[in-house]
């Protein structure tokens, strides 16, 4: 038996507003889908992912499902609806027994629930977590009350809905071609269609986000989870000299700007990134740049700096911490930093992880004074403040 997962993500989110689609809103450093393809991604019981998107997304997408073992982007339709269809038809060629299918816009998603889920199916046809409506429903056509509604046996649905794929593959299909487009999950096209489908236990965390005041209430959501998460408040301090030498550029915080002389080092010379990376090794008590990434060792010549700082995150991130922020001074008569930094701020932010308002990024002169006065090298003060469990 093998359960595939397919996360429809083509949906442009009107009424969220806004230019960017909700589900490439960011989430603590991290955008919504990329929330959702982690989830999904680590869940051992599923055996591939597969992510409907829209053809103008590609290069958002290509961002969000990084490093991730997910098959190749589906492109979905207009609606809701036709995006689901046109996921189960694209991946009909290597058919899973079992689907789950599962709005991006759902970021809260929990391996529990994913389990519910897939525990059901091995006794029904399909499986939508849901939870019992607790408040008194009124139907109220131009805002007068008409009616009360009993709440009894009411649930709302969530997502991911499970399925036996040959099923709502063809649930999907007939409701195409009988021109029905209305359907808002896939659980209302297998009940059309006369499937059996269970009720699991949904979880109330796992809100779709809809409004923009949906969005805002999951960033503040998400930032209180991990405050609460890692009290542990760490400071680290990182400090790195390079010497000019004659060259065409120098690189900073991964950026190559234009000079008259380059930087000797070992590796690309990044001075501004060697400060961060000690920053956060220093932040969690870790030996130095040079323990981890030896001058020595030939592995690291002329390597990109990022690969220093990636790792120094990511021992952050394995203890289950988070960067708070960064910040950096670059010491130096010359080039001119300042026509540079939001580049070298994005580029950091995109390595990290993290939102570019918690990095900042100063230059300044020596005023003539010291080696950085005589242009004879620059150097790069860094302070990293970092939360751990
Ligand atoms: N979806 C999709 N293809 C569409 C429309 C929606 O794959 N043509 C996806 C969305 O990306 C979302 C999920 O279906 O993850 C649930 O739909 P919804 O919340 O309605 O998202 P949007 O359609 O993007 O938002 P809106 O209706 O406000 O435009
Ligand atoms: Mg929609």
């Amino acid at each position: 038996m093998s359960v595939a997962a397919l996360i429809l993500a083509a949906g442009s989110g009107s009424r969220a507003g806004g230019v960017l689609p909700k589900q490439y809103h960011d989430l603590g450093g991290r955008s919504v889908l990329r929330h959702v393809l982690e989830a999904f991604a680590a869940h051992p019981r599923l055996d591939r992912v597969h992510v409907v998107i829209s053809e103008s997304d590609k290069e958002r997408y290509a961002a969000a499902a990084k490093d991730l073992q997910l098959g190749p982007p589906l492109l979905g339709g207009a609606t809701r609806q036709e995006s689901g269809r046109l996921g189960l038809e694209a991946i009909g060629q290597k058919p899973p027994s079992q689907i789950l299918i599962h709005d991006a816009a759902r970021p809260f998603v929990s391996a529990d629930v994913i389990d519910r889920v897939i525990d059901a199916l091995g006794s029904h046809e399909g499986a939508v977590p849901a939870l019992p409506v607790t408040d008194t429903l009124k139907r109220a056509p131009d805002r007068i009350i008409a009616q009360t509604i009993s709440r009894e046996g009411l649930w709302t649905a969530q997502t991911p809905q499970g399925f036996r794929y040959d099923l709502i593959r063809v649930a999907h299909e007939r409701a195409a071609a009988s021109g029905f487009t209305h359907f808002t999950d896939d659980a209302s096209i297998g009940e059309w269609a006369g499937m059996k489908i269970a009720v699991v236990p949904g979880d109330s965390h796992n809100i779709k986000l809809t409004t923009a005041d949906d969005l805002r209430w999951a960033s503040e959501r998400y930032a209180n989870e991990l405050y609460r998460r890692c009290p542990d408040i760490r400071v680290g301090h990182g400090f790195d000299v390079h010497a000019f030498e004659p060259g065409d550029h120098v690189t900073l915080c991964g950026i190559r700007i234009p000079h008259d002389r380059g930087l000797k080092g070992h590796s690309d010379a990044d001075a501004a990134m060697h400060a961060l990376t000690d920053a956060l090794l220093g932040s969690i008590g870790e030996a130095d740049i040079g323990t981890h990434f030896p001058p020595s060792d030939m592995r690291w010549r002329k390597v990109e700096s990022s690969l220093f700082l990636i790792h120094a995150a990511g021992l952050i991130e394995s203890r289950g911490g988070f960067i708070a922020n960064m910040d950096l001074t670059i010491v130096c008569e010359a080039p001119k930093i300042a026509p540079h930094v939001q580049a070298m701020r994005e580029n950091l932010a995109g390595l990290l992880r993290i939102g570019g308002d918690r990095i900042a990024i100063k230059a300044t002169t020596s005023e003539g004074l010291g080696f950085t006065g005589r242009s004879e090298g620059l150097m790069a003060w860094a302070t990293a403040t970092v939360r751990l469990p």
